[in-house]
């Protein structure tokens, strides 16, 4: 493997990294525009792109001014994600690789998740990928669980509704906490008692591998709102015990959720390694539950260092390391962008996953 420019401008967050040829992180910079977005309350994509194209160069002379060498690969995400924002990364790192004449490789913005949990957590060497990995994948777009072996991706559960991150965001939201909404009732949640608020947790009788998040959510916000509680963790002042419950009741919950189809994902596929990655598996109560299972199971399970959970370019340029080592290259003239997950049930192939698909 190579040393490679990571390129990753998905959402909103500008992100460039270098990784050496054994994917040690020789550096990682994110330009956040949560600022930016602020006053609208949610991210608006024209100003993404903006914000993208402002940043980008300055991010990459900065990285390749602290790589520990000159950098001979590049690697971009290309979907899925907000098609303008995208866009502008696509066609910076086209420019950049065809200006060098460098390999470049088109990522999947999942497959980078997926691969996240593979790079060392203390600056070490990335770990091969073993076969049979039960891997889930939860940020604030996307929530599923799939196999990883020999290379093929199959999608084996998802969320019928909201992803978990987006709903940790919203209830997060109706209590004033700002965005995102994930560490805060994170931080909140370890002051409360999870047994306080009663929550459902649905589960879907046709598809043993699904959940759901929206009923969830939506009894949450009902109960912050009968309580009187909106707006209750906005400000500097100490949260109160129902805010804290509440935030560890939800979290509970969320986690329960997405651990919901293990048990059963793990008779079916046997798999030697369980593994968690996107911003979601920050959660401290996931991790722990995960590592647990694990230990009461005899299977090893993984997370990504929590720096590495959200979105970053480190895992990106990792993701394309193992695509061009397996033969994958993409013309810059040509590469596209796609708003839209490539990957549906029965699964395909990582070849399908680069540009243009
Ligand atoms: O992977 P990511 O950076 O972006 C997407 O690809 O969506 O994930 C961001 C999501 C947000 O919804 C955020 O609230 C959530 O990850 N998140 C967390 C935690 N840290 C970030 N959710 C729960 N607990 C956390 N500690
Ligand atoms: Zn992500």
């Amino acid at each position: 493997m190579i040393r490679t420019l990571g390129i990753e401008t998905s959402c909103d967050e500008s992100a460039v990294a270098v990784v050496d040829g054994d994917g040690r992180v020789e550096v990682s910079l994110l330009s956040s525009q949560i600022a930016a977005h602020a006053p609208y309350g949610g991210v608006v994509p024209e100003l993404a792109s903006r914000e993208h194209l402002k940043a980008l160069p300055y991010l990459v002379d900065q990285a390749l001014e602290a790589a520990c060498g000159p950098v001979e690969m590049v690697a971009v995400t290309a979907g899925p994600g907000l098609i303008g924002a995208l866009l502008v990364g696509v066609r910076f790192a086209a420019a950049f690789a065809w200006g060098r004449n460098l390999p470049l490789v088109a990522v999947d913005h999942l497959e980078g998740h997926l691969v996240s949990s593979l790079l060392s957590p203390d600056g070490g060497a990335a770990r091969a990928e073993p076969d049979r990995v039960l891997a889930l994948v939860a940020s604030g777009g996307h929530s599923s669980w799939y196999l990883m072996d020999h290379g093929c991706r199959v999608r084996l559960g998802r969320t019928r509704d909201d992803a978990a991150g987006e709903s940790f965001d919203k209830v997060a939201q109706v209590l004033g906490l700002g965005y995102p909404g994930g560490p805060a009732i994170d931080a909140l949640a370890r002051h409360g008692d999870s047994s306080k608020v009663p929550l459902p947790r649905p589960r879907l009788k046709d598809a043993p591998f699904d959940f759901s998040f929206s009923g969830l959510k939506s009894a949450a916000v009902r109960w912050i709102r009968e309580q009187g509680l909106v707006d209750a963790g906005a400000g500097d002042g100490e949260p109160t015990a129902p805010v804290c419950d509440l935030a560890a009741s939800f979290e509970a919950a969320v986690v329960e959720q997405l651990l919901s189809p293990l048990p059963e994902l793990a008779a079916t596929y046997r798999p030697h390694l369980v593994t968690a990655s996107g911003g979601v598996a920050a959660n401290s109560l996931l991790r722990r539950a995960l590592s647990e299972w694990g230990d009461e199971h005899s299977v090893e399970t993984l997370l990504p260092a929590c720096s590495l959970t959200t979105d970053n370019a480190v895992m990106i340029a990792h993701a394309g390391q193992i695509a061009h080592r397996g033969g994958r290259s993409d013309d810059p003239r040509r590469l596209d962008a796609r708003a839209r997950e490539a990957w549906q049930p029965p699964g395909m192939r990582r070849e399908t996953s680069g540009a243009g698909v």
